[in-house]
């Protein structure tokens, strides 16, 4: 074990944040690591928004949808709503399609930078794209992919096995479980 593998298997999504705000320079560290990703044919057709004031914060919050399996109870609640966000843009003159593996590599590549800084974060692909648009008057040019909403954690999910549902769940107390498949249900040694 070392302390990248030890990030990596206790990643876990996060909804509730805490108010403080997070440095400028951390979140500028945390697009650095998405902007060095790996890109096939290194075309790099990705750019970034990075939105923390908050008045564009209160604006982009009601264009994100939480937790589908169980909304809304998995929604920030009130006070505890991200700090900041990353737009993740695809630029379609540089890129058409099949940019979404670089929007990947970008995405986790930030969520683990956010984690070295104690910065945890929800990826969400369920957001309104042409509020978000308008917001940040996005040109034609480019497609927004996802959002990276970031913050100080208020909540810590734990991992579970999956027994009969891929459904995570929240406890009364408020406690999140995502359960994940087995290793072994998962992994073919040498053969199917
Ligand atoms: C491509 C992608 C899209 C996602 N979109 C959303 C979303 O729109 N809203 C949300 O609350 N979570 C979203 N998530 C987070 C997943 O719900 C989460 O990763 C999953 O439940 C497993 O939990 P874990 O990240 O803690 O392992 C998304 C994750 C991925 C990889």
């Amino acid at each position: 074990m070392n302390k990248m593998y030890d990030i990596i298997v206790s990643r876990r999504t996060v909804r509730q944040f805490r108010p403080e705000s997070v440095p400028r320079l951390v979140l500028e560290r945390i697009v650095e690591a998405g902007r060095l990703a790996p890109s096939a044919a290194n075309l790099q057709p990705l750019e970034f928004i990075l939105a923390d004031e908050d008045a564009v914060r209160r604006e982009v919050f009601p264009c994100l949808k939480w937790a589908a399996y169980i909304a809304p109870a998995g929604n920030p609640a009130p006070g505890r709503e991200p700090t900041a966000y990353v737009i993740v843009l695809a630029n379609t003159q540089v890129r058409e399609k099949g940019f979404e593996y670089d929007v990947g590599a970008a995405m986790e590549n930030m969520i683990l930078a956010g984690l070295t800084e104690g910065v945890a974060s929800c990826w969400l692909l369920s957001v309104d794209r042409d509020r978000l648009r308008e917001i940040f008057t996005v040109p034609v040019t480019h497609k927004i992919d996802s959002v990276l909403a970031l913050g100080y954690p208020a909540e810590e999910p734990k991992v579970e096995e999956l027994k009969d549902s891929c459904r995570y769940w929240k406890e009364a107390d408020g406690t999140f479980h995502v359960p994940k498949r087995k290793l072994k249900d998962l992994i073919h040694y040498g053969k199917f």
